[in-house]
């Protein structure tokens, strides 16, 4: 679609919560349209008046279709894309189908999600393997030839994320991508604040393995995610359990795996909320990625713009080129305190603590930030409202 033609009062009229609240909550949660409202609700009537199996057979192209919606989001092919529950569950089912030996290397950035960290201290402590973080310099900005400089024989993985839980910096997934095909290693995204952020191609980026969520940039219902699996790394990787949708009980002692993402996939899953998925799939790639990024560019330009102007107020992001995550923290105020007051006033925001991206809160000695997240459908007005609210509390 083209952006001139995008009416944000369209948008907004679409998305019922605008109506109630000033969402700067997306990165935790963002705000779904009446589309993805409808589908769900209209879902579940359909299974209530004539059986779960039953319609879910009656509407089986949707559900193949879906597949292609996020596809086309990431500039892939639908059968390499996996649904899963989240994005965490996906990150891990690719950390868990590595056959890990003592000694093997993870290398990482060092504004890794608290899950993904997690894991690689799980891996450690349950094979052994070592854990290797890429500095970033001040202004968050890797050299991906220092991933080039890491690497060791044993370097078995190299995982970043794009977008961290606790700022709005853009990592150079494909600078690193670039020295990951070089080296021949199986390169993991984590782009659960970048999916329906800004626009993803699987290809530029040249990873093995991206994960992603339905609830933040997407607006899709929570408890859905996705796994796109480059069909040339399956023979590397063998999925960490088998389920009766990625494979077959054939013979007393025999089973039939699929060769595709699908060996990630659950038979058992909400149809209901895969509706809504597919509802706030097709609303997004109708806007399109390029719209979508414009707008929440701006406005978190804007947004960064209004709170530098507060006294009392810091910015905890660093970098040049920032996206919608904006932290920061008031003046002898805890986080937690603004976030109530905020949401005293209808004003949506959310909290960042350390353990959520330690690596990078302890080197900028924080223990908490606040955290407001911009979508396309916030407005100036919007903005302005949160910095008023901001302005009048930090004094
Ligand atoms: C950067 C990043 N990665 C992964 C996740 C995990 O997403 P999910 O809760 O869908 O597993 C989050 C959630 O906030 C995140 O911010």
């Amino acid at each position: 679609m083209n952006s001139a033609e995008i009416s944000i009062d369209r948008l907004r009229a679409d998305t019922p919560g605008t109506n109630h609240v000033l969402h700067f909550n997306n990165a935790g949660c963002a705000l779904p349209t009446r589309q993805t409202l409808e589908a769900i609700s209209n879902y579940q009537e359909q299974e209530a008046l004539h059986g779960g199996y039953e319609v879910m057979a009656a509407y089986a192209d949707q559900f193949k279709q879906l597949h292609q919606e996020l596809a086309s989001l990431i500039r892939s092919n639908p059968e390499d894309v996996a649904l899963t529950e989240n994005a965490s569950s996906s990150f891990n089912r690719v950390l868990y189908a590595f056959d890990w030996k003592p000694g093997d290397v993870i290398l990482t950035s060092d504004i890794e999600y608290g899950n993904n960290y997690l894991n690689y201290l799980w891996l450690k402590t349950k094979w052994d393997i070592e854990i290797q973080v890429v500095a970033s310099d001040e202004n968050g900005r890797v050299d991906p030839n220092d991933f080039a400089r890491q690497i060791q024989a044993n370097t078995r993985l190299i995982a970043v994320t794009h977008m961290p839980t606790n700022s709005g910096i853009i990592y150079d997934v494909a600078g690193v991508g670039q020295v990951a095909q070089q080296y021949g290693i199986p390169y993991l995204v984590d782009a659960c604040q970048t999916a329906g952020q800004l626009p993803l191609d699987v290809q530029e980026i040249g990873c093995d393995f991206l994960c992603a969520t339905s609830r933040k940039y997407l607006r899709g219902p929570r408890g859905f995610g996705f796994l796109y699996v480059k069909p040339s790394i399956l023979s590397k990787i063998n999925p960490p359990w088998l389920d009766m949708h990625s494979s077959t009980w054939s013979g007393i002692d025999s089973f039939e795996m699929e060769h595709t993402a699908k060996m990630f996939e659950q038979w058992e899953v909400s149809y209901s909320n895969m509706m809504g998925l597919y509802a706030a799939m097709t609303y997004a790639n109708k806007l399109g990625p390029e719209f979508i990024w414009q707008r929440i560019h701006y406005l978190s330009k804007y947004l960064r713009q209004a709170l530098n102007e507060i006294p009392g107020v810091t910015l905890h992001d660093r970098g040049a080129y920032l996206g919608g995550i904006i932290s920061f923290t008031v003046a002898d105020h805890h986080p937690k305190e603004i976030k109530e007051a905020l949401g005293r006033q209808h004003i949506n925001t959310s909290l960042s603590p350390a353990a959520s991206s330690y690596l990078d809160m302890h080197r900028k000695g924080l223990s908490m930030v606040n955290r407001a997240s911009v979508h396309y459908y916030n407005t100036e007005e919007e903005i302005s409202m949160l910095a008023d609210a901001l302005g009048q509390l930090a004094v």
